[in-house]
């Protein structure tokens, strides 16, 4: 299919793409020149309420589907995804900058939570209880959440839709998709697709706007939508918990990480530097549960230095078409400011600048990649996420120590850590407070597992038969007999 079938700029909302009735539009930016991509309908209030009632109707008659019905549209959506992979792809890096080859990635990872919960939707079991009394006979059932409205960032545009819409759909929840105005594209490609694979009418719905606070105010104060699933920062998602707070919405949120990298004296090194760059470089840093915080054991810590330095120096920065690139542009200038305080502040605190630094030769929002040594846990980047291709190393002596510093934080997403000490494998994991832990490995997510922080990283888990709890209710039914 022509890339132009899958391009986009009207609302989705009852299975059709429409203007919105306030005219307005805006602009979605190539991130990597500045340029406009096009203009995108700008959703209000009104589209907000049409969304909601159409997804209300829908969902009356989706949750009567069987699950093996609901799953056949899943399938049929995940195949076309699959088709068009580099379309979406190429659609993707355009409105975000991530590499091309990341992008085909995301479109295969977005795609399959989809084929995941294709299946899982026919597994929302149930459970019969042996009976208190007997002349009673007691039983759970599982049912949908019912109409759900999503949040979602701009970092992985097509995944961190396809992971909250596969379960609720499979569920038998109708959707209501509010994206990032830096990344509608993607969703809109989505809806196309879920439109051609006959997804009924009203089941799923995405509503792009630059009102953010105007469209999300409607959704979460409205009663009919009974789920609020967010992915985003963790001062916005508090602000959504308390607008939720009225209506007493189930929730899921996926907030803000710091994730710490605890590296040990036997830590393979090869493979240690090898896997602390998958996390850290991966989407040029901008990945909620990449390694913000590298610690390293003072035994390993010259070499380790040493080699991160020699293989991120070969790192190519650019344009998401170049062959190779490694590294493309940050989102926004605001993201660029982010990273030259982090390096100030650190800097100014006695950090060494071991690599990079500065605004890439290419200008705009491309950084150089950097490292920073002898980094403290006074400094900023201890403290909040950098979401930049930034690795701070800080020197440690003990594992006490370690752990101590990794769980300084109010965060709780990720953590990793390498060693090849099994007793110390399972005491550290033990002791590390975040929802994930990578053991010797840096990239850990995938459909089959259960994604989500604790602490101030936020509620639930997305992925995995968990996944579909979220958007399930229970009910016990309690019969005499
Ligand atoms: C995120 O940035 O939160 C998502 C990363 C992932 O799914 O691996």
């Amino acid at each position: 299919m022509p890339i132009q079938h899958l391009l986009k700029t009207q609302a989705y909302i009852n299975g059709e793409f429409i203007s919105a009735k306030n005219h307005r539009t805006f602009p979605v930016i190539n991130p990597a020149n500045q340029q406009v991509i096009c203009e995108v309908t700008c959703c209000g209030e009104e589209e907000a309420e049409l969304a909601i009632k159409s997804a209300k109707q829908a969902q009356h008659e989706w949750k009567k589907y069987a699950a093996k019905e609901r799953s056949k549209f899943l399938q049929k959506w995940f195949e076309l995804i699959m088709q068009n992979q580099e379309n979406l792809a190429y659609l993707l890096s355009m409105e975000q900058g991530k590499p091309l080859n990341e992008s085909r990635g995301e479109i295969a990872y977005g795609a399959s939570f989809i084929e995941w919960f294709a299946e899982e939707a026919k597994r929302a079991y149930g459970e019969i209880i042996p009976q208190d009394r007997s002349d009673h006979r007691l039983l759970v059932i599982k049912q949908p959440v019912g109409v759900v409205a999503a949040i979602t960032p701009w970092n992985f545009p097509n995944v961190m839709i396809t992971r909250k819409a596969a379960p609720a759909l499979a569920a038998g929840c109708s959707i209501i998709i509010k994206p990032a105005p830096e990344t509608p594209l993607s969703a809109l490609a989505l809806a196309e697709l879920a439109d051609q694979a006959g997804i009924p009418k009203g089941v799923f719905n995405v509503l792009p706007t630059a009102l953010a606070e105007e469209v999300g105010s409607v959704l979460t104060r409205s009663a009919d939508v009974r789920k609020l699933t967010f992915t985003g920062s963790t001062k916005v998602g508090k602000i959504l918990m308390a607008q939720c707070a009225d209506t007493v919405k189930k929730l899921s949120l996926e907030l803000g990480g710091n994730a710490p990298s605890l590296i040990f004296n036997d830590a393979d090194l090869e493979k240690t530097v090898d896997a602390v760059i998958a996390s850290k470089f991966r989407n040029s840093g901008q990945t909620c549960i990449c390694t913000n915080r590298i610690y390293v054991q003072s035994g390993i810590y010259r070499a380790f230095a040493d080699k991160l330095k020699e293989k991120v120096r070969s790192f190519i920065v650019g344009d998401f078409q170049q062959q190779g690139v490694n590294i493309g542009p940050l989102i926004n200038e605001n993201a660029v400011q982010k990273i030259q305080r982090h390096i100030g502040d650190a800097v100014n605190k006695g950090a060494i600048l071991a690599l990079g630094g500065q605004r890439h030769a290419l200008g705009s929002t491309f950084f150089e990649p950097t490292i920073l040594e002898n980094v403290s846990q006074d400094m900023l980047v201890c403290h909040e996420e950098t979401f930049a291709p930034l690795a701070a190393l800080i020197p440690f002596d003990t594992e006490e120590q370690a752990i101590s510093m990794a769980n300084d934080s109010e965060f709780g997403l990720a953590a990793y850590l390498y060693t090849q000490d099994f007793s110390r494998i399972w005491r550290v994991s033990e002791e590390l407070e975040t929802g994930l832990v990578g053991i010797n490995e840096g990239i850990i997510s995938n459909e089959v597992s259960p994604f989500g922080g604790i602490k101030q990283s936020g509620l639930g888990r997305e992925g995995s038969r968990h996944g579909l709890e979220e958007f399930l209710e229970m009910k016990y039914l309690c019969m005499g007999v």
